[in-house]
């Protein structure tokens, strides 16, 4: 490997302290065959490495094709793990990893997304002749889908882990998008109107760090009662049209596919700049937008020509703040990780005697592993 990946691999354990006593504290892990469609981010490495030493096999596959690291599965590979992931693979290329993960026959399963539960129910022989006993959930899209799956195994939902909506989706996406945002553009939000599509944890942390950058923030959330939150909070409160029609900059964070539409293009203001944090890259419907002329006029900012107007879409409509930033601060994501490897512990002993069904991780089990924080 190049010495800068080492360098920025060693500083980067010496800032997760916490990261290594959990890993410390995992059992030895032979048999376990554990399949992974996760963010393959430099910052996930150690965490990787670990497991292989404990006697796990890997199998590495994407929830994001635009989040992987080259050099990441270069490293991983050449350390014993199984892989099916690159920079920005084509759409079929990143479907057939979910089957080649599963043709490995993983006995768990580590996910953001729920793809590869979603590509196992999909065929009824394969999910009856499954081998997997546990899975791990990280994200609110995922355990939306998985409510309408019914997977032959116990699922551990992590994201409604009270200290991961507290502290990474409520406050590192918004800090870590709009820092994105600064330092891709040289665009601060002062004198712009900005909208805020969906009032949930993350969407919350990106209003208040867009008014922190100086914006004009609006919200727009369906839900009743997140709505009526968001003007006890001070916020302006407007329906998605009238959003469409002002603002400077749109971000959505709902985690729904098609919020904008190919409908609202037309009645957006020139100049307006749209961006993704919510996990699917599908929130703007980029592949109605991109049938209009457009190029790359600076990295991660993609201009779209319609015409009598230009819109500007930001890290190509999916994760802003992974994919056009650096993700979550190394010590936020220390406690973070730490409850991940917490899960995986459990999903490897006492977590896959249970039945099958969606089951939130227990306090008991990720507790002890950020006590000492
Ligand atoms: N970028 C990241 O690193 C990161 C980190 C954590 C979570 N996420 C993702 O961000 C998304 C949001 O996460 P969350 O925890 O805030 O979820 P959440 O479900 O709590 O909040 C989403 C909000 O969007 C609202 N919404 C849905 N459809 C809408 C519509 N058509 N118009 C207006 N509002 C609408 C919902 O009512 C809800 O209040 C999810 O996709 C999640 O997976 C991304």
């Amino acid at each position: 490997m190049t010495t800068s990946f080492t360098q920025e691999f060693n500083w980067i354990r010496l800032q997760m302290p916490l990261v290594q006593k959990a890993l410390e504290k995992l059992p030895r892990l032979d048999g376990v065959r554990l399949a992974c469609s996760v963010h393959l981010e430099i910052k996930m490495v150690q965490m990787f490495e670990a497991l292989m030493e404990r006697g796990a096999e890997l199998f590495l596959t994407t929830c994001n094709p635009k989040t992987v690291r080259d050099d990441v599965i270069e490293y991983l590979s050449k350390k014993g793990a199984s892989t099916h992931a690159w920079f920005d693979m084509s759409p079929a290329d990143y479907s057939s990893g979910f089957e080649r993960a599963l043709d490995w026959e993983p006995t768990h399963l580590c996910e953001m997304g729920a793809d590869l539960t979603y590509t196992l129910t999909r065929n009824s022989d394969r999910a009856k002749n499954s081998k997997i006993k546990a899975s791990l959930e990280a994200t609110g899209s995922g355990i939306t889908r998985l409510g309408q799956l019914t997977p032959p195994y116990p699922i551990f939902n992590w994201d409604d882990v009270p200290i991961k909506e507290g502290l990474h989706n409520r406050h590192m996406v918004g800090l870590t998008a709009w820092h994105a945002f600064l330092s891709r553009t040289g665009l601060t939000l002062h004198g712009k109107r900005v909208s805020v599509i969906g009032f949930g944890l993350v969407g919350r942390g990106v209003a208040d760090i867009a008014r922190a950058y100086g914006g004009t923030v609006s919200i727009v959330e369906k839900d009743v009662s997140r709505s009526l939150e968001a003007k006890y909070g001070g916020w302006e409160v407007k329906t998605l049209n009238e959003a469409i029609l002002e603002s400077d900059v749109i971000v959505t964070a709902t985690g729904v596919s098609n919020i904008i539409q190919s409908e609202h293009f037309p009645m957006m203001k020139n100049g307006v700049i749209l961006m993704n944090v919510g996990h699917q890259a599908r929130e703007i419907d980029t592949s109605s937008l991109l049938l209009h002329s457009h190029r790359e006029i600076i990295p991660f900012i993609r201009e779209v020509d319609l015409g009598h107007k230009r819109i500007y879409l930001f890290a190509e409509g999916s994760m802003a703040n992974l994919v056009a930033g650096c993700g979550d601060s190394f010590n936020s994501f220390d406690i973070i990780l730490a409850v991940m490897i917490s899960g995986i512990s459990h999903i490897v002993g006492a977590g896959s005697k249970t039945s099958p069904g969606v089951y939130l991780l227990p306090k008991a089990v990720w507790e002890p592993f950020v006590a000492s924080n």
